[in-house]
C-alpha cells in the first residue's frame, strides 16, 4: 500500500480542509488513491505544534467511525524560518523514526532564499534529524541552471516531489524540473501534498506520468509505497544524530 508523507489533512489549521466533512472526504480520495497510511502535516507556522498528536488522533476517531481504512500519523511541514522558535518537543512531533533514525519534512522554500535552507539542512543535521526536502521542483533558487541543488544533495538530504507538480498544477517550470528529478533518480519520495479535494490526491496519476515519462514502474511505485512506509517504520537509512557526524568525519 501506498503511504503519504506530506499532506494537509487536519480541518480547519492551515490551508488545507476548511472542515471535517472536507477532511473525511479528502481521506476518502487517498483511500481510493491506494493509500493506506497519511502523514498529517499543517504548516509549522499555522499550527500550535504541540496540538498536533491530539488533532490527528480526534481526526482519526472520525475516520474510524465513517468507516474510512487510512491510519494517521502526527507531523508537520516545517519551514527554514521555522527552526529558530521551534522547541525541542516541537521537533520531536515534527520527525518520525526510531531514536537513532529520527528524520522531518523540510520544505523548499518558494519565496525564502536557498542559503536558508542549506543553513536550516545544516542545523537539523547537526540536532539528529535526517532531512526530507518538501518540493524542490518549486524552488527555481535550487532548480535553475547554476542553482543549489547539487549543494543540497550532498549534504545527504532525501527529495520528496509533489505528484501535483508532475501534472503540471504549479507551473510550466516546476513539472519540467519534477520530472528533470525523476528522470535523473533523484526523487526519493512522491506525496500529493493534498489540501482540499480539488487539490486532492494524485499518487495513481503521479506514478502513470513518470513511467510514461521512462521511470522504470518498479521504481516509481517504489516512491509512493515501499520508500514512504519504510521511512516511517524504520526511519532514515542510515543512522542520524552526534554518533552519525563522528562516524563519517
Ligand atoms: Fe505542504
Amino acid at each position: 500500500m501506498r503511504a503519504e508523507l506530506h499532506f494537509h489533512l487536519l480541518p480547519g489549521v492551515d490551508d488545507g480542509p476548511t472542515s471535517p466533512a472536507e477532511s473525511l472526504e479528502l481521506a476518502r480520495l487517498a483511500v481510493a488513491d491506494g493509500t493506506d497510511t497519511v502523514v498529517c502535516t499543517p504548516h509549522v507556522r499555522d499550527v500550535d505544534v504541540l496540538t498536533v498528536p491530539d488533532r490527528v488522533a480526534a481526526l482519526q476517531v472520525q475516520l474510524d467511525a465513517a468507516g474510512i481504512p487510512l491510519k494517521l500519523i502526527a507531523g508537520v511541514e516545517v519551514a527554514q524560518d521555522d527552526l529558530a522558535t521551534m522547541s525541542e518537543a516541537e521537533l520531536a512531533i515534527a520527525s518520525h523514526g526510531p531514536a537513532d533514525r529520527r528524520w522531518l519534512l523540510l520544505e523548499a522554500p518558494l519565496q525564502l532564499d536557498a542559503d536558508g535552507l542549506l543553513d536550516a539542512v545544516a542545523d537539523l543535521t547537526a540536532r539528529g534529524y535526517g532531512v526530507l526536502i518538501g518540493h524542490p521542483e518549486r524552488c527555481a533558487e535550487l532548480m535553475a541552471p547554476g542553482g543549489r541543488l547539487d549543494e543540497l544533495r550532498a549534504t545527504g538530504v532525501l527529495l520528496q516531489v509533489n505528484g501535483s507538480s508532475l501534472l503540471g498544477r504549479h507551473g510550466q517550470r516546476a513539472q519540467e524540473w519534477a520530472f528533470e528529478l525523476a528522470l535523473a533518480g533523484h526523487v526519493a519520495v512522491i506525496a500529493s501534498d493534498a489540501h482540499r479535494p480539488t487539490r486532492g490526491p494524485v499518487l495513481t496519476r503521479a506514478v502513470a506520468a513518470i513511467i510514461a515519462a521512462g521511470v522504470d514502474p518498479a521504481v516509481a511505485e517504489r516512491m509512493v509505497a515501499d520508500t514512504p512506509q519504510a521511512l516511517l517504520a524504520d526511519g532514515w537509512p542510515a543512522p542520524t544524530g552526534p554518533a552519525a557526524s563522528t562516524d563519517s568525519a
